[in-house]
């Protein structure tokens, strides 16, 4: 059938139709939101290359992660800014880290709002990289151990799900290894899968303090050329125990999120990060675009591409639009 029998625009006219025939919907339980928390701090900090987020200190974050689940927000993913760094990112897994202890404090106030731990180590690290150094190399083996390390201690403090962004090989197994020996067999792992070596990470890096002290990511994370490699990568972290795959950034890589979700069988996850934040904001902030219809549109792109999660600066934010 063609036109003029086949008319498309019949079923856009009428508000309810158009409502009830959307294929993609977006859900406050999609949504995750990225916290950072700064040792040392009393009250809050702005960060300044994303308007609206704010660095946390111990004594303030009960009221913001209340406020946040008050929006219906239900998980939450930790970063911490630990007052000593290292060539070994040791506060990374001490068992008195910031995040550890951020993570009690919330497990003890709000038992049911799910606590996701990203493990890594630039946070920690006095050159900033993800692994331990030697030289100018970044060394794979000897940071499993850390992050190992890592992952165990965060488990103990609370978390709810164990989420390691380094991209070092071999890595999911490691962790799932010693997590298991350590009687946490039942916390799934999402695993940061295919992460590019990405450009829009900036504003984060400024939020956190962990741009690299020399040299860049590129020999641990991806190629934005690449695509076939990306789906390698999703692979091992399933077969080395995965149970959630993410894949970061999000917007320049929806193509990404769509062939790991057609090819795999498995949860996924997309990481809506700083910088596409910082995009829509700073553009919002010039009345250049609609900043709600703009935010929504986005996260509800990153649903149509695939993604069963979402983690977003906007989650609660938007987690009350949707509620509205
Ligand atoms: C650290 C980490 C990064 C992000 C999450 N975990 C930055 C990086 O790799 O330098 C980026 C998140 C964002 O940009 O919002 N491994
Ligand atoms: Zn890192």
């Amino acid at each position: 059938m063609t036109f003029p029998q086949m008319r498309p625009r019949r079923l856009r006219e009428n508000a309810v139709l158009r409502d009830m025939l959307s294929e993609n919907r977006l859900a406050k339980s999609d949504l995750i939101y990225p916290m950072f928390v700064k040792e040392g701090l009393s009250g809050s900090e702005p960060i300044s290359s994303m308007p609206g987020q704010f660095r946390w200190g111990l004594d303030a974050l009960p009221d913001r992660v209340a406020e946040v689940s008050r929006c219906g927000v239900q998980a939450v993913i930790i970063f911490g800014i630990p007052q000593h760094k290292d060539e070994e990112g040791s506060q990374a897994y001490a068992e008195d880290g910031i995040v550890q202890q951020a993570m009690r404090i919330i497990k003890k106030d709000m038992p049911e709002m799910l606590i996701i731990g990203d493990v890594c180590l630039c946070e920690y690290t006095s050159h900033g990289h993800c692994g331990m150094v030697s030289g100018r190399r970044i060394l794979n083996d000897p940071t499993l151990e850390l992050l190992s390390a890592a992952a165990v201690s965060q488990a103990r403090a609370g978390a709810d799900l164990i989420a390691p962004s380094d991209m070092m090989d071999g890595r999911i197994a490691a962790i799932r290894h010693a997590l298991d020996s350590a009687g946490f067999d039942h916390l799934p792992i999402m695993s940061y899968a295919a992460k590019y070596a990405s450009s829009y990470y900036g504003p984060f890096r400024e939020a956190a303090g962990s741009a690299p002290g020399f040299g860049d990511r590129r020999s641990y994370q991806m190629n934005p050329a690449n695509s076939d490699e990306a789906l390698r990568e999703v692979r091992l972290d399933v077969e080395e125990g995965a149970d959630i795959v993410m894949v970061k950034p999000a917007l320049a890589y929806l193509d990404i999120v769509r062939r790991v979700k057609d090819r795999f069988t498995m949860p996924v996850a997309a990481y809506a990060v700083s910088g596409e934040y910082a995009m829509i904001e700073a553009a919002a902030a010039n009345g250049w675009i609609d900043r709600r219809r703009t935010i929504m549109e986005t996260l509800l792109s990153i649903r149509r591409a695939g993604a069963d999660l979402i983690l977003t600066y906007h989650a609660p934010e938007a987690a009350v639009w949707l509620d509205e």
